[in-house]
């Protein structure tokens, strides 16, 4: 290990998110990956539950236990299922961790949890601490943070397009519109009937409309952006059959009927000059999820529809990287004082 490098822990690597992480931390040129939680810990082994990794690392899996990852690391990303992790992670801040947060534990509100996700919040008092891990929009409060919530996908692709439109008051707050779309993996790793290839293959519908627990996420994520009261979101997600990515299309109204798809693409690329993740598409072109498979880059499309008077904002990215894992790493990045590209530069996969 380089003087240099980071101690990192990874719990749930197993799932879709974790194995993602995994992947992509062994080529990061500042961390060791130092340990890999799964249910079932050394009964288990990489090679098994992530057979595309098998060979990259003697690491061996072991129990996902707060006390053995401070042993033996400095930073823990946790790709568990809502309501476990933030079981964790009051431990893991106390035995001094910084904590990256991949599932919706503290995204939101405490009083949000009951209705959008089901459970009283465990520790709400850590939720005002935890940082909203959407690096484009929050480094500041991230590179501070010892408690990062990592953004979840559809959030990621409808928040980063609409900020910059809002903060420029080119578009009105609301009724915000959302259609959204994503692949299989979104839905994790466990396997369900609606999850199978003979149900899912030549079909597309929606699911969970109009209470997706995305909705108050997106509404909070824009709020913040934005410094005002949340827009109203109304949010349909569909399953696309598709392995990975997400593309979510926002419907918002103009302030003006004269304002132009150039003003519009403008305001937004101009937002997120320099930022390494975000390709702004001009008007001709369309976005594609295909384009971003495997990478950390977000596209987004921004046009003027003054038949109507609305602006159309479609994000695209790859769920399980600028939606999780990618985008997690980037948080960490930031946390540590790195660069915010380091380890994630490689191009997609395509076609
Ligand atoms: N998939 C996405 O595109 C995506 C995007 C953004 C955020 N997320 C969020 O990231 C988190 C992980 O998602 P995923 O897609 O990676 O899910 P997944 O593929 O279903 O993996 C879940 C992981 O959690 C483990 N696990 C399940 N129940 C557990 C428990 N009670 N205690 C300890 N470990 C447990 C599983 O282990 P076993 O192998 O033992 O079951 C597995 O390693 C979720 O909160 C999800 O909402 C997912």
């Amino acid at each position: 290990m380089a003087a240099s490098q980071t101690r990192v822990a990874v719990a749930g690597v197993s799932g879709y998110t974790g194995g993602e992480l995994v992947r992509l931390l062994l080529e990061h040129p500042d961390v060791e990956l130092s340990f890999l939680g799964a249910r079932g810990g050394e009964e288990r082994s990489l090679s098994e539950v992530q057979p595309h990794l098998a060979g990259s690392t003697d690491l061996p899996l072991r129990e996902i236990d707060a006390a053995a990852i401070a042993g033996s690391a400095e930073v823990v990303f946790l790709s568990l299922p809502h309501g476990v992790s933030s079981g964790l992670v009051l431990g893991l801040l106390e035995a001094g961790l910084r904590v990256i947060d991949l599932a919706g534990d503290f995204r939101l509100r405490a009083d949000d949890y009951p209705e959008w996700y089901g459970f009283d919040h465990p520790a709400p008092a850590l939720l005002a601490e935890a940082a909203y891990g959407l690096p484009e929009l929050f480094a500041p409060e991230i590179a501070a943070a010892r408690l990062v919530a990592n953004p979840g996908c559809y959030p990621t692709a409808v928040v980063l397009p609409l900020a910059p439109l809002l903060k420029a008051e080119l578009v009105r707050s609301g009724p915000i519109m959302v259609d959204g779309k994503s692949g299989l993996s979104g839905a994790g790793r466990s396997l369900t009937d609606p999850m199978m290839f003979a149900t899912s293959s030549e079909s597309v519908r929606p699911y969970r409309f109009p209470k997706h627990q995305h909705t108050p996420e997106m509404e909070r994520g824009l709020a913040l952006a934005i410094g005002t009261d949340a827009p109203a979101v109304s949010f349909v997600p569909h399953l696309v059959p598709a392995v990975r990515g997400v593309l979510c299309t926002s419907y918002v109204p103009l302030a003006s009927g004269s304002t132009t798809t150039r003003e519009l693409t403008e305001c937004v690329a101009a937002a997120y000059a320099g930022a390494p993740f975000v390709r702004v598409l001009d008007a001709r072109e369309m976005s594609d999820t295909k384009r971003v498979r495997g990478a950390n880059t977000i596209e987004i499309q921004a046009v003027a529809d003054p038949r109507t008077g609305s602006a159309i904002v479609v994000g695209a990215l790859d769920n399980l990287v600028k939606g999780a894992a990618g985008q997690a790493i980037q948080n960490m990045n930031l946390m540590l004082g790195s660069d915010q590209a380091a380890g994630l530069s490689a191009a997609g996969v395509y076609p």
